[in-house]
């Protein structure tokens, strides 16, 4: 079997379909994401490819916070499926740098892969099936849909960002809508401004509904 098909066995063992958005068909479509920018962009492909396909596993939302465990075990994978140390460091890298640590928290993405690699996954947080993993996941923690007593609150630390629970609106207030500012790709951007606007629209009409206006 190629090296790229072993790791795609091994994603969708350790990913399972799930409740929270988080499972291989999502690991999947960042990895067709990254596919496109990087045939706009440029880059390594093999680095994205491996570094796209890696780049949840030892999610810190799911391991109690450890942001760099994710990176050991990526460049561990490479290494296995016989790829050499200099790929695997780099892989490492990008897997540490693309996510979210708060609306406040500086980017530490350094390569042109570890950007298409992080663009891909917040595109993947926009739009419909943005959205839709949004409410899956607040679901999935108890979270409920909306308080409007609850304002969202700007994180200042990675600490902050992950202990933060509130309800489902205000993720779309404390990271969603600020992503495609920061993205860092042309093609990522021009994407994410229309996934943006579908958002914005659904959060209208979702306060029009709420406070039963027509
Ligand atoms: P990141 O690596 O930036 O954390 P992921 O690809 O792991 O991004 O997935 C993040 C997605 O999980 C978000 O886009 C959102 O859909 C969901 N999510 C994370 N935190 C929350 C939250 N507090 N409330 C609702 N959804 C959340
Ligand atoms: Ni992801």
């Amino acid at each position: 079997m190629e090296s790229i098909d072993k790791l795609r066995q091994f994603i969708i063992e350790e990913f399972p379909v799930d409740a929270t958005g988080h499972d291989y068909l999502h690991i999947f479509r960042v990895h067709d994401i990254a596919k496109h920018i990087h045939s706009k962009e440029g880059g390594d492909w093999t680095v994205i490819q491996l570094a796209s396909l890696l780049h949840d596993v030892s999610d810190h939302k799911f391991n109690g916070g450890n942001w760099l465990e994710g990176g050991t075990i990526a460049y561990n994978k490479v290494i296995e499926l016989g790829y050499s140390q200099e790929i695997a460091t780099h892989v490492k890298e990008c897997v540490n740098s693309t996510s979210f640590k708060g609306a406040n928290v500086a980017d530490q993405t350094n390569s042109i892969e570890a950007k298409i690699v992080q663009d891909a996954d917040r595109l993947e947080a926009l739009g419909a099936i943005g959205i839709a993993r949004t409410f899956a996941y607040g679901g999935s923690k108890n979270n409920p849909i909306y308080n409007p007593d609850i304002s969202p609150v700007l994180h200042d630390s990675a600490d902050a960002y992950s202990k933060g629970n509130s309800h489902t609106i205000n993720h779309f207030h404390e990271k969603l809508l600020l992503l495609t500012k920061m993205m860092h790709t042309p093609t990522a951007r021009k994407i994410g401004e229309q996934r943006t606007q579908l958002m914005s629209d659904f959060l209208e009409q979702f306060h029009l509904e709420w406070e039963t206006k027509f």
